[in-house]
């Protein structure tokens, strides 16, 4: 098997890893957390959401976040959209970078976005239509990739349906989100294969959360099928509001260290990532998630 040269990791933590904070993290540790993780090397970083303070009310200072950014050339700073409301606030806001969230499952579309597939569709045509228009790159996110917390398994050919429809759309990459965390690398392997007749490989990104222990595992499986880019979240912090259970991404530090070790350049500091990772969980109050930041810190004490 030969692998890759270069991998891009995209960390998710200030987005994904922050939205399913019951308490309040003030806008500038988030604007901090953002600017350690861009130091230590990460080429993308998900900054906000631009999603309804009613449903998350921890992504609701996305302005404040955004304003407050100093960004360093060269990174890119996405942020979710759901509707054309939250495009134009992330536009209002300096946002350069926008990604819609679809879904796989009816009803985890129904629970994330409260609309069907379809409607999720049209409310995204115009949004990518606009982004395009100023120049935006749009990332394109389907959730239950790997299965659904409401409807359990989700087919391949139901993922490899939806990239097809938003890579059609104009989104520059489509990342596939094991949501809750339940795939194996022969079910991640199966929904790449059915992704890949429909987008190019190269255009596919692994979301992969840790809920089951198998995301490494998971990016390994992806790597063989030719995906080179991967999200993932500082200390493995995270979940979703719409899947109950689901636990963070897999940690950066822990996809940094596989690849190190697997001679896979990714342009990040595994050190400057474990010291934001204790940065972000003192201000938690917990311990990283990451088996690596643990050890590391052991042998450190
Ligand atoms: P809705 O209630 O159907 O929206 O929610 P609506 O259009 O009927 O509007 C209702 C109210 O929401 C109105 O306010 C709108 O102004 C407001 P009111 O008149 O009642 O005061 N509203 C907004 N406010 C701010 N920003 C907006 C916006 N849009 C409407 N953009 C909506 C539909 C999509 C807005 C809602 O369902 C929502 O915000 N959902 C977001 C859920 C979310 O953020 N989930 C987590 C992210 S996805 C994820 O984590 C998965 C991922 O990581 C991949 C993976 O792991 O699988 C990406
Ligand atoms: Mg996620």
């Amino acid at each position: 098997m030969r692998f890759p040269r270069k991998v891009r990791i995209v960390d998710v933590g200030p987005r994904d890893g922050l939205q399913n904070e019951a308490k309040r993290v003030p806008t500038e540790v988030k604007i901090e957390l953002i600017h350690r993780l861009a130091e230590a090397g990460l080429p993308a970083v998900e900054a906000a959401a631009f999603v309804s303070p009613k449903w998350v009310p921890q992504m609701s200072d996305g302005a404040q976040v955004m304003s407050g950014l100093r960004r360093k050339p060269g990174v890119a700073y996405p942020v979710l959209v759901p509707n054309l409301q939250g495009f134009e606030a992330a536009c209002a806001a300096g946002a350069e970078e926008i990604a819609v969230f679809g879904a796989a499952s009816e009803t985890f579309s129904r629970k994330n976005i409260n609309c069907s597939i379809a409607e999720s569709l049209e409310r995204f045509a115009p949004v990518v239509k606009a982004a395009r228009v100023r120049k935006m790159r749009v990332r394109g996110y389907i959730s239950c990739a790997a299965g659904c917390p409401y409807e359990g398994e989700v087919k391949p050919q139901a993922v490899a349906a939806l990239a097809e429809k938003l890579y059609e759309m104009g989104c520059y990459e489509i990342s596939l989100g094991d949501t809750i965390g339940v795939g194996t690398p022969r079910r991640i392997r199966a929904m790449i294969d059915a992704v890949a007749k429909k987008v190019p490989t190269a255009k596919l990104g692994g979301h992969y959360h840790d809920t089951y222990g198998q995301a490494l595992a998971n990016i390994y499986a992806s790597l063989e099928a030719g995906v080179r880019t991967f999200d993932s979240s500082v200390a493995g912090l995270g979940g979703c509001p719409y899947a109950k259970g689901a636990t963070g991404n897999v940690a950066t530090e822990d996809v940094v260290y596989m690849l190190d070790g697997l001679g896979i350049e990714t342009g990040v500091d595994l050190m400057k990532v474990l010291r934001t990772g204790q940065f972000i969980c003192s201000e938690l109050g917990r311990e990283p998630a990451s088996k690596v930041a643990r050890a590391l810190a052991a042998k450190d004490s």
